[in-house]
């Protein structure tokens, strides 16, 4: 696999901690503090299913490959509008592709799930040209009058290109069944045979998920650098899930690296679930951040308990 392109698009509405304050028990200096987030795009206006696809044509624009060239469609989404079409399917009809679509839903980990779905996909020969989408709204299963959940998130789109090569140098995922750190329950329509109704905005169990989040990125890093034989001086930054910046922190700690390694976005974006890398990583190449041959570490970690690592060289033309 390699990347050929990269795009984002996010919500127009900037919500700032203060505004939070106003119908909150929270002020800035605690979210900020904890967390690293000082406002966060809400979507008010536009949908969803809007800003996934202009996220998707930035990045066949920046990759130089049109709709009909694509010929699989990988959507990281854990909410929508719809429950079914598969966010996929929706967003493959707007750009004009034809291709086969699948929605997975990894939790905030999704974007390097995909990756490594791509990349099977790619070296069976299965396809050639793969648009890799991870779009979400947590704003939509937050409760927000809950002062520790509604604050961390954000939402937005994050889009990549990728094609036959090979730039991935390694990948590592992992997952161990746990529901009570993190989850949301959904309402149901009535069903006259079950009495069973469950539902829970969502809920997180702030000091579990941390130590979760910590031990496994640490882990899943380790095996990849090891994997791809490379030491923490040839890696030239570490993509981590956007998802606080004391998680990302302790990692850095952990791996004895300078702070310009670890690019950071959290504190314009919130928590965009797994579209929080690619939205990075789309700031960093058009920033002209990139250059061929940077290698780069992306880490998620996200409910389920879910996790993944890999090792990715970015460059486009070898
Ligand atoms: N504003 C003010 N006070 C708050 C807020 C808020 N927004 N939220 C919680 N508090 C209060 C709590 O009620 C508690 O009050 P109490 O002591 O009177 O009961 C107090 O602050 C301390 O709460 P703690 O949970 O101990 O705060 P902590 O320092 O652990 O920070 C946090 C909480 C930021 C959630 C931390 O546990 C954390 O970073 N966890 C990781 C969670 C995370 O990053 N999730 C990301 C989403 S999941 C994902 O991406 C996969």
């Amino acid at each position: 696999m390699k990347i050929l392109g990269t795009g984002s698009a996010l919500p127009s509405l900037t919500v700032t901690n203060d505004m939070l304050s106003e119908f909150l028990d929270t002020n800035h200096e605690w979210i900020f503090t904890r967390t690293g987030i000082a406002q966060r795009r809400i979507i008010s206006e536009e949908s969803l299913i809007e800003l996934a696809v202009s996220a998707c044509k930035k990045a066949l624009e920046n990759a130089n490959v049109e709709a009909k060239d694509i010929d699989f469609i990988l959507c990281s989404n854990v909410v929508n509008n719809y429950v079914t079409p598969g966010l996929g399917c929706i967003i493959q009809g707007k750009l004009g592709a034809k291709c086969p679509c699948i929605d997975l839903n990894s939790a905030c980990s999704g974007f390097i799930y995909a990756l490594d779905v791509a990349d099977t996909y790619l070296s069976l020969g299965k396809a050639k040209n793969i648009l890799i989408i991870c779009a979400d709204e947590l704003s939509k299963i937050v409760d927000w009058q809950m002062r520790d959940t509604s604050v961390l998130f954000g939402d937005g789109a994050g889009a990549l290109v990728v094609t036959q090569g090979k730039n991935l140098k390694s990948m590592h995922l992992a997952t161990t069944s746990a529901v009570e750190p993190l989850y949301y329950q959904r309402k149901l329509e009535y069903n006259p045979y079950n009495k069973h109704e469950e539902f829970k905005p969502l809920v997180m169990n702030g000091k579990d998920v941390y130590k979760m989040a910590v031990n496994s990125s640490i882990q899943d890093i380790s095996i990849v650098m090891q994997e791809a034989q490379v030491t923490p001086k040839e890696i030239s930054f570490y993509l981590l899930h956007q998802a606080n910046v004391r998680i990302m922190e302790t990692i850095r700690e952990f791996l004895g690296e300078k702070e310009e390694k670890f690019p950071k976005n959290i504190h314009k974006y919130g928590n965009t679930s797994s579209a929080s890398i690619p939205i990075l990583l789309d700031e960093m190449n058009k920033e002209g951040q990139l250059k061929d041959g940077d290698l780069l570490v992306m880490s998620a970690f996200g409910a389920g308990f879910s996790s993944g690592a890999c090792v990715v060289e970015w460059g486009r033309f070898n």
